[in-house]
């Protein structure tokens, strides 16, 4: 047995004891589990790869030839909507000689914008938005070339409450009906199909994804990192997990702190803020949410805005990472609508930064022989629970 296979299934073995206790005896995860190429090429290859990930929200794309150019576990996508309104995620891999036809900074340095047609610019093969070869220069001399049957690769999409998500994996289940309870005990009322993202900002992170999903699914870092952002709004001591949600999702209650809640049940008004999403009771002006789609849907709720976090990982030390945040379609007519997008703008980048700085500042510590497995907050329920569902996916695959 070789030495790689051998720690992979020592860490395993490892996370397999973790998880196996109660809340009162929850420990952090073996170091191994953020920094091991071995235990980062598994999880890739038996959880992150075969899943689905969301890329977009609709309103990234709003017309035919809006298109976003990324890459998934190093595979390139372009998310397109086609004449037909339609969002497919297509290969950017040229069926002539296997360019990537926009590669990062290549053509496009940001990487997203509106095309007429998806032309490579290495011998000007040019395709339709729906990836059916439209011409290629000088080929009709070529016996085994056949025009018609040249198309981009489609890989399976889905939009799940107006999230464009992918798989790469052919076989996987359909995304509705894994994420339905989320969907219909949560998600409905906010009606993110029809919300507008207003905001994005890009970061390359020096840690392992599940630093950063630990981080925004805990509220128990509301006492220090966000003490001054975060806390005084809601409290730490007040916020609690869901019960429900199972292998599928991840829901956790964040209530406004007391007095906020009393003001705003004695006046019946919401805070000040955007126009509030226009589905939500009284009761969902008392708290915001942080909700986990496993394994990388990440959403952070407000009654009158979501922010929603698109991860992508990129190795067992890093990742990348989109903050976004959406409001209700009635929002940008509100007469104060471009103070609001401006205050909420700089209050989402600054607790961002408080949660960039711990948590580069975490994995600083995983790399180093003083780690410890340390003993978990009641109010860290949430790790504890995305630690069960890792170690269920991967030893059961
Ligand atoms: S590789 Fe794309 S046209 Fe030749
Ligand atoms: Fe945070």
């Amino acid at each position: 047995m070789n030495q790689a296979l051998t720690s992979l299934e020592q860490l395993l073995a490892a996370m397999h004891q973790t998880v196996s206790v109660p809340l009162a005896e929850a420990r952090a995860l073996p170091a191994g589990c953020y920094t091991d190429p071995a235990f980062y090429a598994h999880e890739r290859h038996t959880l992150l790869e075969r899943d689905w990930i969301a890329l977009a929200h609709v309103s990234q794309l709003p017309g035919a030839g809006n298109y976003l150019a990324l890459d998934l576990f190093d595979e390139p996508l372009l998310v397109v909507r086609g004449k037909d309104e339609r969002v497919r995620v297509l290969s950017r891999v040229c069926q002539h000689r296997g360019m990537d036809m926009l590669p990062p900074g290549y053509a496009d340095p940001s990487c997203a914008g509106q095309l007429p047609a998806i032309r490579c610019p290495y011998h000007l093969w040019t395709y339709d938005l729906n990836g059916q070869l439209l011409a290629a220069p000088e080929m009709q001399h070529s016996a085994c070339h056949a025009r018609d049957s040249v198309a981009l690769r489609e890989f399976r999409s889905e939009v799940f409450e107006g999230f464009v998500f992918v798989t790469l994996n052919a076989d996987a289940p359909a995304l509705a009906g894994r994420l339905a309870g989320l969907r219909e005990r949560h998600l409905a009322k906010w009606a993110l199909g029809e919300a507008k993202m207003v905001w994005q900002r890009e970061w390359d992170c020096p840690f392992n994804w599940k630093v950063l999903v630990e981080n925004f699914m805990e509220p128990y870092h509301h006492l220090g990192a966000h003490r001054q952002t975060l806390q005084p709004l809601m409290p730490a001591l007040g916020c609690w997990t869901d019960a429900a949600g199972d292998d599928e999702y991840l829901a956790v209650h964040l209530p406004l702190n007391a007095q906020i809640r009393n003001a705003l049940q004695r006046t019946g008004q919401a805070l000040p803020g955007f126009t509030p999403f226009p589905g939500l009771t009284p009761a969902d002006h008392l708290e915001w949410w942080v909700f986990l789609g496993y394994p990388l849907f990440l959403l952070f709720t407000a009654p009158d805005r979501a922010f929603w976090y698109r991860l992508l990982p990129t190795g067992p030390d890093s990742c990348r990472l989109l903050t976004t945040m959406l409001v209700s379609p009635h929002a940008e007519s509100a007469d104060d609508y471009t103070g609001w997008l401006a205050r909420a703008q700089q209050e989402a980048i600054d607790f961002h930064l408080e949660d960039m700085a711990v948590c580069t500042g975490v994995q600083r510590g995983v790399k180093s022989r003083a780690y410890a497995q340390g003993a978990l907050s009641r109010l860290e329920e949430p790790i504890l629970r995305v630690q069960r569902y890792l170690a269920h996916q991967l030893a059961a695959r």
